[in-house]
């Protein structure tokens, strides 16, 4: 049985690693669900003013929640992996290595565009992230299978 204090810290990162990723994540789901589609009752311009109003307070946010999501998971994934038995990934192992290798993914691009302004090809639209997101969702609930 682990130690209370372990638990405790765990169930903490774990807490926040929900918040943040919900934080990141909705953002996307938000952005390719609705304010895309404002576009249908705006024009050009006003469709630019209006995102750019949203997007002012987006970049304060979301792209930090994005680093709190990939430290936690970075933490719990320590914690959790386990020891590889007899030089083979077990199916929880195997799942959330490629959970992780998505999730750290995001990561990179996200600090290399916040932090050095490493934008390798201009992103049109959120829908790359919002697809990798709802893979490394469903990764994450059926690892436990
Ligand atoms: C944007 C990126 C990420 C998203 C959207 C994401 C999403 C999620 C979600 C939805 C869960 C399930 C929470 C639950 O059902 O209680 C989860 C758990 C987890 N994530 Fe992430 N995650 C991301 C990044 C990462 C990274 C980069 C790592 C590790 C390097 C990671 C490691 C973990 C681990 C180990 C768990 C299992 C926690 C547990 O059940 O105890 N995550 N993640």
């Amino acid at each position: 049985m682990p130690k209370k204090g372990f638990l405790i810290t765990y169930t903490l990162i774990h807490t926040i690693h929900i918040f943040s990723v919900f934080i990141y994540g909705g953002f996307l789901f938000i952005d390719i669900l609705f304010l895309s589609k404002m576009q249908q009752g705006l024009s050009g311009d006003e469709y630019a003013k209006a995102r750019e109003a949203i997007m002012v307070h987006v970049r304060k946010v979301v792209p930090y929640a994005l680093m709190v999501a990939v430290a936690s998971g970075l933490y719990m994934f320590t914690q959790i992996f386990g020891k590889i038995e007899n030089n083979t990934l077990s199916y929880f192992q195997t799942l959330l290595s490629i959970k992780a290798f998505f999730g750290l993914w995001l990561g990179v691009r996200g600090i290399n565009q916040k932090l050095f302004k490493i934008n390798p090809w201009v992103f049109k639209s959120h829908f790359f992230p919002f697809s990798l997101v709802v893979i490394i969702i469903l990764l994450s609930q059926f690892m436990y299978l």
